[in-house]
This record gives C-alpha cells, sequence and structure tokens, in this order.
C-alpha cells in the first residue's frame, strides 16, 4: 500500500495559482442533531471541507438525506432547532461566520450571500408583490427608498428575462408561472449582488426546457457579478453543465471531490460510480467500462441518522466492501496521486482502480 498522499484540507474550485482568496471556506464541519434526555447528539455531517472561489461553481451532490441541504443552512446560519455546529469552520470572505451571531447574520443573509430554495412557492410570501419581495432586500441591505428599490426590482426582474418586467413587478406569486417564479426567487437572491450564492436543487420543481433556461441565467448573472455558487442537486447532468468542482455526500461524510470533468470520467468511489452510471448518457470513461449490472442501480439506501456506522457507510451496498471496509473507520480523503486534486476515501480505491 502506497503512503497516504498530501491532499489540501479543502476543494476550492478555482483557485488556481494567483486566485484570490476563497469566498467559501468550509473547514471540518461538523452538525449534530440533538437527541435529548442525556442522550448523545447523532452526526449529521461530519469533517466536511468545501471551498469556492470567486466566479466558480462547487456542486454538492448525493441521494436525498445525504446532508445537502444541511450543509446549506448552516452555511446561512438557518439550522433547524436541533441541529448545532459541533466542530470545524465556515468563513465568508475570510470573515469566521461558524457562530455568528444572529444579528450579523442577518446583515449577511440576501446581502453577502443568499439562497434559492428549491421551492418557489415555500419561499416567497404569498400576500406580497414580487416586487416589494425583492425590494425588500435592497430596502434593508442597501438603505434603497420605496421608488428606488422598485425600479431596481424591474431591472432584476429583466436580467431574469421576465417578460414585461414593469408590469410583472405587481404580480403576486400566484399569478405567476413555476419558471417565473423560481426566476423571481434568482432575482431576488441576486438583488445585493451576494458575494455566494446558494441554489438547493433550483430547478427540480421545473420541466426540462425550463430547467435549461435557468442554468443559463444562473451561469450569465454569475459571470456578470463574480458570483460564488454552492449548488446542490441530484442531477449529475445539470452538474456537467454547470459546476467546476464536485463533492459527493454520502451519510453526512464527503466520499470524494475534484474537478467536475475528472469525477465524471473516471469516478473512483463505487457509490459515485453507481450515480453516474445511474445517468444513462452520462457513463463515460471508467464507470462506462465497470460491469454495468453493479452499475445501473444502487441498492439499498442512505442510513437514517443515528445509524451511521463510524466504518464506511456505504459498505453494505457496495459490491467491493471488504473486512477493513466495515471493522475500520472510514479512511480519509486521499488524492489519487500526488498534489491531484481529485480525492477518494475509500479502503479499496487502489485495487479497484480509482
Ligand atoms: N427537521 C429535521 N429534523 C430531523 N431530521 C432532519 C430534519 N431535516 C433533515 N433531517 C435529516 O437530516 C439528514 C440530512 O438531511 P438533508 O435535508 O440535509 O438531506 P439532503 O441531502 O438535502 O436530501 P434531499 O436530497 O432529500 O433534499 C437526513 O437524514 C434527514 O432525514
Ligand atoms: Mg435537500
Amino acid at each position: 500500500m502506497t503512503a497516504a498522499m498530501a491532499v489540501p484540507d479543502q476543494m476550492t474550485a478555482g483557485t488556481g495559482q494567483g486566485a484570490g482568496a476563497p469566498v467559501l471556506e468550509i473547514d471540518g464541519l461538523t452538525v449534530t442533531l440533538d437527541q435529548g434526555r442525556g442522550r448523545a447528539p447523532v452526526p449529521v455531517l461530519e469533517n466536511l471541507g468545501v471551498s469556492v472561489a470567486a466566479g466558480r461553481t462547487v456542486a454538492l451532490v448525493g441521494e436525498s438525506g445525504c446532508g445537502k441541504s444541511m450543509t446549506a443552512l448552516a452555511i446561512m446560519g438557518l439550522l433547524p432547532e436541533g441541529f448545532r455546529i459541533a466542530g470545524g469552520h465556515i468563513r465568508l470572505a475570510g470573515e469566521d461566520i461558524t457562530h455568528a451571531p444572529g444579528r450579523r447574520l442577518r446583515r449577511l443573509r440576501g446581502n453577502a450571500m443568499s439562497m434559492i430554495f428549491q421551492e418557489p412557492m415555500t419561499a416567497l410570501n404569498p400576500v406580497y408583490t414580487v416586487g416589494d419581495q425583492i425590494g425588500e432586500a435592497l430596502s434593508l441591505h442597501q438603505g434603497l427608498g420605496r421608488s428606488e428599490a422598485r425600479a431596481r426590482a424591474i431591472e432584476m426582474l429583466r436580467a431574469v428575462q421576465i417578460p414585461a418586467a414593469e408590469s410583472r413587478v405587481d404580480n403576486y406569486p400566484h399569478q405567476m408561472s413555476g419558471g417565473m417564479r423560481q426566476r423571481v426567487m434568482i432575482a431576488m437572491a441576486l438583488a445585493c449582488r451576494p458575494k455566494l450564492l446558494i441554489a438547493d436543487e433550483p430547478t427540480t420543481a421545473l420541466d426540462v426546457t425550463v430547467q435549461a433556461q435557468v442554468f443559463d441565467l444562473l451561469k450569465r448573472l454569475q459571470a456578470e457579478n463574480d458570483t460564488a455558487i454552492v449548488m446542490i442537486t441530484h442531477d449529475l447532468a445539470a452538474v456537467a453543465d454547470m459546476a467546476d468542482e464536485v463533492a459527493v455526500l454520502y451519510a453526512g461524510r464527503c466520499i470524494e471531490r475534484g474537478p467536475v470533468a475528472t469525477m465524471l470520467e473516471r469516478p473512483g468511489h463505487p457509490y459515485t460510480r453507481g450515480l453516474i452510471a445511474c445517468v444513462p448518457h452520462l457513463k463515460l470513461g471508467a464507470a462506462a467500462a465497470a460491469e454495468p449490472e453493479m452499475l445501473d442501480d444502487i441498492p439499498g439506501l442512505v442510513p437514517p441518522l443515528g445509524q451511521r456506522a463510524a466504518a464506511c457507510c456505504f459498505a453494505p451496498r457496495c459490491r467491493h466492501a471488504a473486512l477493513a471496509c466495515t471493522t475500520r473507520p472510514q479512511p480519509p480523503l486521499e488524492a489519487v496521486s500526488a498534489g491531484s486534486r481529485h480525492a477518494v476515501s475509500c479502503w479499496r480505491r487502489e485495487e479497484i482502480g480509482a
């Protein structure tokens, strides 16, 4: 066995030589859920490290329940009751916001960092016009007066390509289609030109053609504003389209990460290979060469909170699992070759040809 190769503690999309400090830096992030009545809290996220530079996109992928939304909510300071950051750090443009007071986080949310939620109808307020909702952040954070905020809301609606923005600005959310509401969410999230945008499944509620338009729009606005994006998705086709780097989560742990092309062509972890194989037209490189019966589906489910072993949680679903996989703690992320940004956490990495 070769000695462990050094992997930078975090993955920073787009911070090649000469790039500035990342907009978002997460290292060693551990989130737990309290169990009450003297029981030990259970881990929800363990030792997560992700960074994103200005103008770049990192995708967080993984099946339902693996911790994608919890990561987003931890960054935004919006963890639900009972969830707690128990370790690690979150920095936004160099500022440590891990345990920032509510007052500070309210200043940052909707301003330096903002989020697009999965379901626009739950995030938009039905009793206010879309113009008022876009304008609210501008009044709050940038001190714009009513007419200035309205003018800027119209400008944002134009930027997200809503036709007849001057009249649509007075619409209530229910007067718009799903695709338009999602564009309004984007307009709201980007109104204050945030440094960091978190998009949690931004297009799952939309049909495929509208999805493509929303991604194009996000890319264009990202380029204009040099926004760092964390994109959360189940959809690997969207990852291929949008992301520079990918982090794969399984049961609250990052099991593989790296540049998007490498990850899609030469995935190292059996779980990543399975995820990719579930999307037929993405079967590339090593994933396509591997045995199809293993890859066409990944049997089983992500173990629920409180039932996660210290050993690899994927082992019970993995056809490559050996004794070490169930008896030893999950290995750290290890670079696939010296200096590589592609890193895998798997005891059988070398044997299975990662
Ligand atoms: N309010 C809550 N109370 C208790 N457990 C929760 C709550 N919200 C999420 N969980 C649990 O926390 C874990 C991580 O959930 P999270 O919502 O981050 O998953 P996800 O990766 O975003 O999944 P999805 O793809 O379904 O959105 C899961 O085991 C989930 O069941
Ligand atoms: Mg989620």
